[in-house]
């Protein structure tokens, strides 16, 4: 299944499409798949573009050789080494012993320490060129997104962008391998949640990278998982922008842990509140049953979070006790939360999220709340405060008026 990319007939997609892996790195969902794209370019020079997971091999290495025939690959630009991209390198490095591996000097460490590679090495620095032919290719290095040797090269010729990771997201590419290919409602929704599980922390880098590349033309943007920016790659480049300066929509994230149904009760009233009051975008989540990948993404798309836990332990529930550790480690700003729960008898559901509402610094809207045994009149009066307080904001702030 090579696809030319449209701009330059000499560059090729030679990725492949992994839907039997249930996790990312072992622990986001991969319910919809994810692509590990590489890229060729078939000039004077022959140079590969990152390879893909181990898992894919040696389909990857026929579609080089489909592309290539009996030629041997000159290089293998290495612009990121997490193993889902790097998991080929060797396989490639057999089959085509000559082949210079192009990388940073942090990139050198990882590809002996993962591979014990230690030969072929071809070091670039920051607006370095690599002169394939008619293909020229200069480097940007791009360091923590995702990992310290991240960087992306830009081909001067046909103005297209490798970018690694950035720009990309989950989900298998279903046929489209193009923007102007897909539905891309869909992979909007994976590309946020690749986004926030995956490079978020990063995201002031993104902000660096984003500005290192503002002055280029860039007339395609061909990532390492998730389609290829053929058509707008300001669409891709705006949504990353919003994402990693922290940007959110009109909306409620409500998300609760709940043994018996008390803290549940309590999010189902609020969540009804909120929208009697003019907020249309409600997103109600069980952190018991949807993974906290999806809750993240949901989070990091609308302004305000309501969390809510049972006392378990003394502590907060798990599920979301998981959920509150991902969101301090995610670096997300500017949000407006509440708080909510129940206890039976010493609590710690309750005071553990307020712990965490004030390490992470988002803007507390109204008091906690906190039923014991199962809510009555006077919690359900509170939370009814508190949901109209919480629309209020949010209305005042997106200029809705309910
Ligand atoms: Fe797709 Fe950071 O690896």
């Amino acid at each position: 299944m090579n696809c030319k990319l449209s701009i330059e007939a000499k560059v090729h997609w030679i990725g492949t499409n992994d839907r039997e892996t249930n996790l990312f790195e072992n622990y986001w969902p991969l319910d919809k798949g994810v692509s590990y794209n590489s890229y060729i370019i078939n000039d004077e020079k022959i140079a590969v573009l990152d390879t893909v997971k181990f898992n894919k091999t040696t389909e990857y290495l026929e579609k080089v050789k489909e592309i290539i025939g009996d030629r041997p690959v000159d290089y293998l630009i290495v612009n990121h080494m997490e193993p889902d991209h790097s998991g080929s390198m060797l396989a490639l490095l057999s089959a085509y012993p000559e082949m210079k591996i192009v990388g940073n000097k942090k990139t050198f460490p990882f590809i002996e320490g993962f591979y014990g590679i230690t030969k072929n090495y071809y070091e670039v620095n920051d607006g370095d060129m690599l002169d394939l032919g008619y293909h020229k290719l200069k480097f940007y290095l791009t360091p923590m997104v995702h990992w310290p040797e991240t960087m992306m090269t830009y081909d001067e010729t046909s103005k297209i962008l490798f970018s690694m990771d950035a720009f990309g997201g989950f989900g298998a590419l279903d046929g489209g391998i193009f923007d102007d290919e897909i539905n891309y409602e869909f992979y909007e929704d994976e590309t946020r949640r690749y986004y926030s599980n995956i490079v978020a922390k990063y995201s002031q880098m993104v902000q660096k990278s984003l500005q290192k590349l503002s002055s280029l033309d860039i007339r395609m943007i061909a990532p390492t998982h998730g389609p290829v920016w053929r058509e707008s790659p300001g669409k891709i480049m705006e949504l990353y922008n919003k994402w990693s300066q922290f940007k959110a929509e009109n909306g409620v994230v409500i998300v609760y842990g709940s043994m018996y149904g008390n803290t549940a009760k309590m999010a189902d009233y609020l969540a009804r509140i909120i929208a009697q009051n003019g907020v249309k975008n409600i997103k109600v989540f069980d952190a018991s049953k949807t993974h906290n990948s999806y809750i993240l993404s949901e989070i990091w798309k609308y302004k305000a979070v309501i969390i809510g836990s049972c006392a378990y332990n003394t502590k907060v529930f798990s599920p979301v006790e998981t959920l509150l550790a991902k969101l301090s480690n995610s670096g997300l700003k500017d949000r407006y939360v509440s708080v909510f729960g129940n206890k039976s008898w010493s609590g710690g559901g309750v005071s553990g999220i307020d712990a965490f509402v004030k390490e992470i610094g988002w803007e507390k809207i109204g008091p906690s709340i906190e039923a014991t045994y199962s809510p009555k009149d006077a919690e359900f009066e509170s939370l009814n405060k508190l949901g109209k307080e919480m629309a209020k904001r949010l209305n005042d702030e997106f200029n809705i008026n309910a």
